[in-house]
């Protein structure tokens, strides 16, 4: 299992972010992902299973790093940890929400959208972080054009980013690795094509 000890952005190229609606699902993927090469979930707490899931996942694959994303308030950073969360990822970032999830003690990427939002995260002494919602914030040009003014800042965008984009994001000295769901698409999550998903996986493994 890749350890959190070293950089978040350096474990793999790609972080698969997973909603999980079926808990039963939530195995399932993780064992996918980790058969393709990509020992590492993001579950978003955007659904009601969403902390079930990361408890299922950290209970019966011991050979992924699972962590929590969409995580948007205080409390649902400690929830996530006390789930088996070993990493958080915020869309956002607010003062509370940097706090929170900083005093939980495992690795965090607060999310950033402008050069103002890296300021503050940086002023805070992380220096990895989220770029969020990438496409739509500017994508690869505007990572580009922020890497001289920001050179501590690292990032992992996600938000809109698909296999075809991810290797124009992966080429960037201030990028670490991508975010992005399309690796369980909703056709194989509802046809329960695990193997789908242990290809998509396999193939953004070998993206950097
Ligand atoms: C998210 O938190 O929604 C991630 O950024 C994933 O975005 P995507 O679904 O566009 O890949």
């Amino acid at each position: 299992m890749p350890s959190t000890s070293e950089s978040l952005l350096s474990l793999v190229p790609v972080v698969p972010v997973v909603v999980v609606d079926d808990l039963a699902h939530a195995v399932p993927i993780a064992r996918a992902l980790v058969a393709g090469g990509l020992p590492v979930i993001e579950l978003t707490l955007r659904t009601p299973v969403a902390l079930d899931a990361i408890r299922a996942i950290t209970a019966e694959v011991p050979g992924i790093l699972v962590g929590a994303g969409t995580v948007v308030t205080p409390a649902q950073a400690d929830q996530a940890v006390e789930a088996g969360a070993r990493f958080l990822v915020s869309p956002g970032c607010t003062p509370l929400l940097l706090a929170a999830m900083s005093s939980t003690g495992v690795p965090f990427l607060p999310g950033t959208a402008t050069v103002s939002d890296a300021l503050a995260v940086l002023e805070a002494g992380i220096s990895e972080m989220k770029f969020f919602p990438a496409e739509a914030s500017g994508g690869a040009a505007y990572l580009k054009s922020i890497a001289s003014p920001l050179p501590a800042a690292r990032f992992c965008p996600t938000g809109g980013i698909t296999a075809a984009s991810a290797p124009s994001y992966l080429a960037l000295p201030n990028v670490g690795c991508v975010g992005g769901s399309w690796l369980t698409p909703a056709a194989a999550l509802a046809a329960g094509d695990w193997d789908r998903i242990r290809t998509l996986a396999a193939e953004a493994a070998a993206l950097r």
